[in-house]
């Protein structure tokens, strides 16, 4: 449930009418529903209510700094993968000591960075990234806590792309592996081993395979604890899936009742990295029809938002929803919505049927609040869209829309020109 919703024929955001604030922000805009950020969070902490447990909101689903403090604000950690990330969710507010650090490619100054911020721990993805954080750490005279992100081998079943937890993808170790650099690590002076980590991949709609991931680690967390290490934190990633369209993942209580009979016998702290499930369905992206045609085989509906700005449909021929603002067309056609950008993969919907849609209208699409704006680019130069988020009957502005100054912005003409 989100509270994007019909009242009459308008779509409102919450109690706003989504016309609205396209009137005074213009167009393409995300808008996000507060309400709806803070129940998904909430339905996610609720299903782990009886154990201990820290959910780390994953900052690249969406790193809005209004969406990061509206999770910060309810208690939440973060899963961050960069620099960037970590800096923006401290700025929003972040405690360190809920920060978690995954992705396979952590630079020197990023490391000393999540030292220097006093970060909770860092997910080692291979055995030279254990040894560099050690070097680093002890250096600075610190301990670097450390989960191993361990490559289970299970298959999610979901989209090549965002499969993660098979062995062919470049995450995390291999079980036999990880075994080996625990024991390596509990050697290394700059290392503070503090749990284990797994994420196998996104959009699942399943809870099976993280069940088989988690039986997995148990076997690794048993072997290590023979060999006299233990581990506090059991990470299990992130991934949860949503609907987009008819999709039925189950639901985060679900969910939560399976992990905790997998997890409760080992008496661990849980974390969560929950990225899409908590923001996907809290967001739209509001764009307005420029023109349409008409060809015998194909009608096309040209908008003014693009593959520059929600770029998953192009990249993995994903589904969005797509609603009118007011909904007052002549019926269904058959149809490709496409933006603008110079590429026949630059399309929002394929070959579906959708309102007749006619100049100037404005259309909302669905589920775009998770790896909407944050894959967003400037590509063929049109500056990235505004955001807004919504509260009741009041909305904001949380980011400017770009301008074509900030499009050249750090540009050098080099002297010799
Ligand atoms: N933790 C780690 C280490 C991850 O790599 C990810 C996502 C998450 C947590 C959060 O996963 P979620 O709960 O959102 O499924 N751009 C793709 C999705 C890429 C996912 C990357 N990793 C898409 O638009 O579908």
């Amino acid at each position: 449930m989100h509270h994007f919703q019909y009242k009459g024929n308008e779509l409102f955001a919450e109690e706003v009418p989504v016309r609205e604030i396209v009137a005074k922000v213009g167009s393409p805009v995300y808008v996000y529903s507060h309400a709806t950020l803070e129940r998904h969070y909430r339905a996610f902490d609720d299903a782990f209510a009886g154990v201990p447990h820290t959910i780390c909101y994953s900052v690249k689903a969406n790193s809005t700094m209004a969406v990061l403090k509206t999770f910060i604000n309810l208690g939440g950690g973060v899963d961050i993968v960069s620099g960037g990330e970590l800096y923006r969710a401290l700025k929003a507010g972040a405690d360190p000591q809920k920060v978690v650090y995954s992705g396979v490619g952590k630079k020197d100054d990023e490391i000393e960075y999540a030292l220097n911020s006093n970060i909770l721990m860092f997910n080692v993805e291979s055995e030279q990234e254990l040894d560099r954080i050690n070097q680093i750490a002890t250096r600075m005279g610190k301990k670097a806590g450390i989960a191993i992100r361990v490559n289970p081998d299970v298959d999610p079943q979901t989209h090549p792309y965002i499969t993660t937890g098979l062995k062919n993808a470049k995450f995390g170790i291999t079980i036999e592996r990880a075994i080996e650099e625990y024991k390596r690590a509990k050697g290394m002076a700059g290392i503070e081993i503090l749990g284990i980590d797994c994420h196998i991949g996104s959009q699942l709609t399943k809870v099976n395979p993280f069940v088989d991931s988690i039986i997995k680690l148990k076997k690794v967390i048993g072997i290590l604890k023979e060999a006299g290490i233990s581990l506090k934190y059991f990470d299990i990633g992130g991934g949860l899936g949503i609907t987009y369209n008819n999709e039925e993942p189950p639901l985060p209580s679900d969910y939560g009742k399976e992990i905790i009979s997998a997890t409760k016998d080992l008496g661990m702290h849980l974390v969560f990295e929950p990225g899409r499930n908590i923001v996907g369905n809290a967001g739209v992206l509001v764009a307005k029809c420029l023109y349409t045609k008409q060809r015998d085989e194909k009608n096309f509906i040209m908008i003014d938002a693009g593959m520059n700005d929600l770029a998953r449909p192009a990249l993995y021929g994903s589904f969005h929803g797509v609603q009118p603002v007011v909904n007052d067309q002549d019926g269904l056609v058959m149809a490709d919505i496409v933006g603008p950008i110079c590429e026949s993969g630059d399309f929002l919907v394929k070959d579906r049927e959708v309102p007749m849609f006619r100049q100037g209208d404005l259309m909302a699409f669905m589920s775009a609040g998770a790896y909407g704006f944050a894959m967003s680019s400037t590509y063929n130069s049109r500056p990235r869209v505004a955001e807004v988020m919504v509260k009741g009957n009041s909305f904001e502005v949380v980011r400017e829309r770009e301008t074509v100054e900030d499009l050249i912005k750090g540009e050098r003409v080099p002297s010799f020109l």
